[in-house]
């Protein structure tokens, strides 16, 4: 038998998901044996995992200077978009909401499912990097407008959006203003005051906590309904048992990222880009710099963006084409499309999204090995269909 080659692979997937981090899982594991119990008991064990989920919302709420009492645990990023845009749209029975071509899947299918019930609804365009005008906000406001919802940071192309002053539009005109942040919290600071926001979509998956478990962030007097009715938990916006070990797992995680690992991110970011960029016919998707600190995202134009990745899979190198969410599809990137690249661009885009763990070397290692595929597939004419 031939000896099997082992190649430490390279992990360029964290906008997918993160790993979880040593501390995080120390931090979850007595919760799922010695303090099992139910956080509604009245008995101490009980009481004892009460006590744990209140310090894990104490200390996410101090991550984006909110209430402990405005935020209310989910089980991730979807189910919190959903209950914000269904939830508010609920408490309204009609009326319009504002939104963008470049949401996550979930936003924009809450969004289509609204409309078919007879909600209005605005999908913004953006600029070439993906950036929304906030003057465009404005001027589709209309006068039954409930809400504005508006991802914080590109989950496809890491563009980061005038959060705050779209916000400050939408408190100016009375609009309710919600923010998927599922990509930029723990990255990029949010204050919820100060950038005017009522309704936030935090989850732990993306920040080195564990699947499965995430937030949404309710202003006090927010108009919603829930969508989960049972026995009134999470202020009754959000019935079910908590997922304790989970939650205190987010809370923990919320802490993992630091303003070095930020720094570290963002120069192997930089590094990444400028190897790329010497690959002939390629460019950067997304803003040279309001982008976060983890993302990369080029188009190699003619390559077959699949192909790639199947090719780099095969080297160790996990990365991904348009969002893992809704790859499989085989619909071409609803981003890509909307920031106008053409069609050869947008099929010959690859996702890198780095993180806490990556090194120079990998960052190297994998540069140089795109390099070389890219040139070995416009060689032997493996290119995408026109
Ligand atoms: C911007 C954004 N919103 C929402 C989600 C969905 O989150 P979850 O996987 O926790 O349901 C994701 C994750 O892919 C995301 O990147």
């Amino acid at each position: 038998m031939r000896p099997l080659l082992i190649v430490k692979r390279i992990y360029l997937d964290s906008a997918a998901t993160t790993p979880v981090a040593q501390e995080v899982l120390e931090a979850m594991l007595p919760f799922f044996s010695e303090n099992f119990a139910n956080a509604s008991s009245s008995h101490s064990q009980g009481m004892a995992a009460r006590e744990a989920v209140e310090i894990s919302r104490e200390k996410i709420a101090g991550k984006i200077n909110a209430l402990p009492h405005e935020i209310i645990f989910t089980s991730g990023g979807t189910e919190s978009n959903n209950l914000a845009l269904k939830g508010t749209a609920f408490s309204k029975l009609r009326g319009h909401i504002i939104t963008t071509q470049v949401e996550h899947s979930c936003v924009l299918n809450s969004c289509g499912w609204l409309e078919k019930r007879g909600f209005d609804v605005t999908y913004l365009p953006v600029d070439k990097y993906g950036i929304v005008d906030p003057a465009d906000v404005e001027s589709a406001i209309q006068k039954d407008t409930f809400l504005t919802t508006i991802i914080h940071a590109s989950n496809e192309i890491g563009t980061i959006e005038p959060i705050r002053e779209i916000g400050e539009i939408c408190r100016e005109r009375g609009v309710c203003f919600h923010t998927d942040a599922c990509q930029g919290f723990t990255k990029v600071p949010i204050d919820v005051e100060k950038d005017n926001i009522d309704l936030m979509t935090i989850n732990a998956h993306k920040i080195y906590g564990p699947n499965g478990v995430g937030a949404l962030y309710v202003r006090s007097g927010t108009e919603i309904e829930p969508l989960q009715h049972g026995g009134g938990h999470e202020f009754g916006l959000r019935s079910g048992t908590e997922n304790v070990a989970g939650i205190v797992g987010f809370a923990k995680a919320s802490e993992v990222i630091t303003d070095e690992d930020i720094r570290r991110m963002t120069t192997l970011r930089d590094r990444l880009i400028t190897r790329l960029s010497e690959i002939p016919d390629s460019g950067l998707n997304g803003h040279p710099t309001k982008r976060l600190c983890s993302n990369v995202n080029f188009y190699f134009k003619d390559i077959a963006g699949e192909a790639l990745l199947a090719r780099l899979d095969s080297k160790g190198i996990a990365a991904s084409t348009g969002s893992a969410c809704s790859s499989g599809s085989g619909q071409p990137s609803h981003v890509l499309c909307a920031i106008g690249l053409k069609p050869e661009e947008v099929s010959g885009s690859l996702r890198l999204t780095l993180g806490i763990y990556n090194t120079r070397e990998e960052i190297d290692r994998a540069a140089e090995t795109i390099r070389e595929e890219v040139k070995l597939m416009r060689k032997q004419g493996c290119l995408c269909e026109k």
